[in-house]
Formats: structure tokens, C-alpha cells, sequence
């Protein structure tokens, strides 16, 4: 917690709309909000110029593959973190296929209790489901720092996997809070591999795991969540036919969420960026993106995420279709949606409301995701003038790469607060990766989710 800070004369992204003018912090809350020189700055405290920058609520990472414990060379919660701070992220949530999965209360305890030591910014994990720990699900339900259960109906990297009606009926019965599930039918899939093992171009990745695939499971998974009234929120949509269908299917227990990088790319640039930008759920076609920014801006999708998912491009070197899915993102997914809003795709409310405020409604995260008096401190102050060329060497998770490489990029955080503590800076025109101002362990909290 920090004694004060006062952010002057910045374009305030607020509810309503963007405002100049002045933000106060006191003990990590933000109490004053007013036009510009209302406020006088008091002895001690911490005065920010941020003319000519906008201020937006710290962005939320509700979907980020960590590796740790497991494969900490690759991320761990300390890299993974200060990647989230650099990037504006002050808040993320991490996937359970780790190693070991956390798919029971003492692999959360554990991962909280290394979180506790090595993140610079707030953090919650989920609880993975399998075919038979229903009792472990329950037994982490209300407990800090727990956002939900993840269900990978289809195989992904790593283990975890329930696909069988039976167990997932168990689940969704048996269990409180947001089930999470990656939508890909396992069956399908798994009759599809074989059809496709002949081909080496990466754009059999696509062909093979279908929309059919993502639309089998997602209409699965909401049957479930109906049929046992119970929260459901499907992460990462890919294609148009899921997000049409949940636009006339969603009701009041599901929300989704969209991967900027599903936003962004297409399939040539799955031809141009090859493995890197091999994931599952797949980046499909134009009309999928174009489909996913409809019903983005329509209301049907909440959230924008990363899915960032450190492999080494040693690892991804051995070509498709044996190279590892998945790509990082969580430094890079603001600036990449703030460009898009500069570009005229959207504007910069829309993206406050896709990756601050609507991660918070989505996982019930009080306090957290706008700039309103009275909420967390957690904000990040952006440069949208300056546009800069990102390339490998600007990343800090330790797999050393991005997708957005070569890419020129506006948005980029000039400073990230956590609780009124600034724990990343960047000086506009220096050097792109920017600078850690937070020891690991000194900033963020396990967060609670109502
Ligand atoms: O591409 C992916 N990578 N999709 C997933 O579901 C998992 C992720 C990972 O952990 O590598
Ligand atoms: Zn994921």
C-alpha cells in the first residue's frame, strides 16, 4: 500500500466516458476523482504528470498458463508477472495445467503461497477438474484467491482432460462458482487426427480441430450449465458459428471471452508466422475474425484475453504438427487492442470495458476494473501517440518471443500501478521493454471472488 499518489491532468477513461483531469490514491484505494486542479498535492505524496497520457483501471488477464510450479525456465509466477505489469495488466488468472496440476487444494495452497512470494501484481488461479475429484472442486469453493474450476473438455497441452458426459454431468451438479471450459469436443477430434496425420502444413491445424469441434462443445457445455443451473463461462472463442449461436443461446449463466490474438490474426497469418501461431483452439478465417469482432461489439462476448502460453521456439523449432500449441501474450494484449482502438476498429471505452470491467463482472471481482472513487488502485497510465515497433528482444516472459514481432504497436503502458504502488515504468521514447519497479512479492494480492 502506498501513502498517496496523484495522477494530474491524464484523459481519464471513466465509465461514462474520457474526462482531463486529476486521480488520487490513498492507501491503495482511489479516493478523489476531479477535474483538472481541483485537487492541491500534500506533502509526501507521489505526483504523476500525465499529460498527453490516458489513464485506464489496470487491465485483467483472465486467461494465462503460467508455469509454475512445473516448467518455471519457461515462465514462472515472478516472469509471468512483471510480463502482465509491462503489458498494463494488474490482475491475472492462471490456468491449472501445471505441473503438478493444481486439481486439488494443496497444489492451489502452493501456488498461492509462491504467488505470494514472486508476483508484482494481483493474481487468482483456478482449480482443474478431472474425471474423478469432485470432492477437491468442492473443497476449494470461497477460498481466496480461487476464481473457478477449468474443465478442458478437449486435450490441450498437458493432461487434463474430462469429456465423458457422466463426469462432466458430476461436475456440473456437484459444484458452486464459474466452471471455465475450453470448448473442444475430444471425440471429434480424436477421429479427426488420424485423417489429418499425412499433412505438414500448418494449415491443416484449422482443418483438423473444426468449428464443428468448437461448436459441438460449446453447445455441450451450455446444456450443462441450463440443465444444472450453474455459472458457465467458455473461454476462448474462435469461431463465428459459436459466437452467432451464443448470441441467440446465452441467457444470464453464460459469459465467453475472445484471445486478442483470434482478434488479430487469420489464416495468412498462420502462413506468414507458421508455429508461432499454432494454438488450439486454432486462429481460423477472415470471416471467424470478422464474426468474433461483431459479436464482440454487440455484447455477446464479455472479455478479451491472452491465453499466454509460454513454449520455447526450441521447443516449436520441430515444425507442425509436433510443435506445442500455444503463444505468449500477456505483455503485449493492451497495446495490441488499444492499436486496434487507434485504428478505428473500436474505441478506447470499448477496450476498458472487454479487459478491465468485464474480466471483474465475469469472476465477480469487486472493486476491480473501472475508475470509479472507492475502487482498488490498479491502474495503468498509456501512451496512445507514440507508435513503436515491438520485436522478440522488447518481451519479458522468459520465452523470449512474440507473435507481434515486427508489428508497430500504440498503447503502451507508461506506467502500471497496483494498490497505488507503481511497480512497472516506461519513459516514452526509451527503451521499449521498460523498467520492474516492484520487488517480487511487494505488490498485488491473492484476489477474492464473490
Ligand atoms: O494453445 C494452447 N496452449 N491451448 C491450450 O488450451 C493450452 C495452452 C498451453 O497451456 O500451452
Ligand atoms: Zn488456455
Amino acid at each position: 500500500m502506498s501513502g498517496g499518489l496523484l495522477i494530474q491532468n491524464s484523459m481519464m477513461a471513466l465509465p461514462n466516458g474520457i474526462v482531463q483531469g486529476d486521480l488520487r490514491v490513498v492507501d491503495g484505494i482511489i479516493t478523489t476523482i476531479a477535474p483538472n486542479g481541483v485537487i492541491d498535492p500534500v506533502f509526501g505524496e507521489i505526483v504523476i504528470d500525465g499529460n498527453g497520457l490516458h489513464l485506464l483501471p489496470g487491465a485483467i488477464d483472465p486467461h494465462v498458463h503460467f508455469r509454475d510450479p512445473g516448467h518455471p525456465e519457461k515462465e514462472d509466477l515472478e516472469s509471468g508477472s512483471r510480463a502482465a505489469a509491462s503489458g498494463g495488466i494488474t490482475s491475472f488468472l492462471d490456468m491449472p495445467n501445471t505441473l503438478p496440476n493444481a486439481i486439488n487444494r494443496t497444489a492451489l495452497k502452493e501456488k498461492l503461497s509462491l504467488a505470494s512470494k514472486k508476483a508484482v501484481t494481483h493474481h487468482g488461479f483456478f482449480i482443474g477438474a478431472t474425471a474423478n475429484n469432485t470432492a477437491d472442486l468442492q473443497s476449494v469453493e470461497g477460498m481466496e484467491g480461487v476464481c473457478g474450476i477449468k474443465i478442458f473438455m478437449g486435450s490441450s497441452t498437458g493432461d487434463l482432460l474430462v469429456h465423458e458426459q457422466r463426469h462432466l454431468e458430476d461436475i456440473f451438479a456437484n459444484t458452486g462458482g464459474v466452471i471455465a471450459t475450453h470448448a473442444e469436443d475430444e471425440k471429434r477430434l480424436q477421429s479427426r487426427i488420424p485423417q489429418f496425420s499425412h499433412r505438414k502444413d500448418i494449415a491443416a491445424h484449422a482443418e483438423c480441430r473444426d468449428v464443428e469441434c468448437a461448436l459441438i462443445a460449446t453447445k455441450r457445455a451450455s446444456a450443462l450449465a441450463k440443465d444444472h443451473n450453474h455459472r458457465l463461462h467458455i473461454v476462448h472463442l474462435t469461431s463465428g458459428a459459436e459466437a452467432d449461436w451464443l448470441s441467440l443461446n446465452k441467457g444470464n449463466l453464460i459469459t465467453t471471452e475472445v484471445c486478442t490474438q483470434h482478434l488479430t490474426f487469420d489464416q495468412d497469418d498462420v502462413e506468414d508466422l507458421g508455429v508461432r501461431a499454432l494454438m488450439n483452439p486454432p486462429i481460423r478465417y477472415t470471416e471467424d475474425r470478422d464474426a468474433l469482432w461483431k459479436r464482440l461489439k454487440d455484447g455477446t462476448i464479455d472479455c478479451v484475453v491472452t491465453d499466454h502460453a509460454p513454449h520455447t521456439l526450441e521447443a516449436k523449432s520441430v515444425g507442425y504438427p509436433q510443435a506445442p500449441a500455444g503463444m505468449p501474450g500477456v505483455e503485449t494484449s493492451l497495446p495490441v487492442m488499444l492499436t486496434h482502438a487507434m485504428d478505428g476498429k473500436c474505441s478506447v471505452g470499448d477496450v476498458v470495458n472487454w479487459m478491465c470491467a468485464g474480466p471483474a463482472r465475469v469472476y465477480g471481482m469487486k472493486n476491480k476494473g473501472s475508475l470509479i472513487e472507492g475502487y482498488d488502485g490498479d491502474l495503468t497510465l498509456v501512451d496512445l501517440e507514440t507508435r513503436r515497433v515491438i520485436n522478440d528482444s522488447d518481451t519479458w516472459t522468459k520465452v523470449g518471443w512474440t507473435p507481434y514481432a515486427g508489428r508497430e504497436l500504440t498503447g503502451w503502458p507508461v506506467y502500471t500501478i497496483v494498490d497505488g504502488v507503481v511497480v512497472h515504468r516506461r519513459e516514452v521514447g526509451g527503451a521499449l521493454r521498460g523498467m520492474p519497479m516492484a520487488l517480487p512479492g511487494s505488490a498485488g494480492r491473492a484476489l477474492r471472488f464473490e
